[in-house]
């Protein structure tokens, strides 16, 4: 694939992100305003924590919004998500996440700190694009042995639903969990460890 294919599908994800964080809220109503402040409040506005409401997240399903400029998703993990993921380990490279790609209170096997929601950055560690998320197990375009998780159409990586990357594939690492906290039971905070929330 060129790289004007993989700019178009970056620039594909870009206008889609937006589009899907447009009525999330609070994080976003300030975007019209940065236009008029000075550099630096725009460096800090655009590099501040990120707040994500999770409260109508039902099993199987995923949120997006932007922190730092990059997309990020939480998914709540079905029971079934969870225990594809504990039968993976032999299919991804990188099964106890030794790589540093995930805060130390998410190197565990979910990647996560509580095991229903998974905290993502949402570019693959190949060449940038952003993965699908692709939930349902074994659809044909996938084959038998999908069982969830995410797939990158720009060049064929495949990461499981903890964001850990197949074996054979081009990406080398898994995709990165953000820092993050838990506000509430419904409530995240992205860009902020637990210790100084
Ligand atoms: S960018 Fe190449 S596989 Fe994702």
């Amino acid at each position: 694939m060129s790289s004007s294919d993989v700019n178009t599908g970056r620039r594909r994800f870009l206008t889609g992100a937006v589009a899907a964080v447009s009525g999330i809220g609070g994080a976003f109503a300030a975007v019209p305003f940065i236009a008029a402040w000075t550099p630096s409040e725009r460096a800090k506005a655009i590099g501040a924590p990120v707040e994500v409401s999770i409260g109508s997240l039902e099993p199987g399903q995923m949120t997006r919004v932007k922190w730092q400029g990059k997309p990020v998703w939480v998914v709540r993990r079905t029971e079934e998500a969870l225990a594809s993921i504990r039968a993976l380990d032999a299919k991804v490279r990188d099964p106890d996440s030794t790589a540093d790609q995930q805060p130390a209170y998410a190197t565990n096997e979910l990647r996560s700190i509580k095991p229903e929601y998974l905290v993502l950055v949402g570019i693959c560690t190949h060449l940038g694009c952003s993965p699908s998320y692709r939930p349902e197990v074994a659809p044909a375009d996938l084959g038998p042995e999908w069982q969830g998780g995410f797939f990158c159409v720009c060049h064929g990586s495949r990461f499981d639903m903890a964001g850990r990357v197949y074996a054979g594939v081009p990406a080398p690492t898994n995709l990165v969990v953000p820092k993050h906290t838990y506000l509430a039971e419904d409530r995240i905070l992205i860009g902020v460890d637990p210790e100084n929330a």
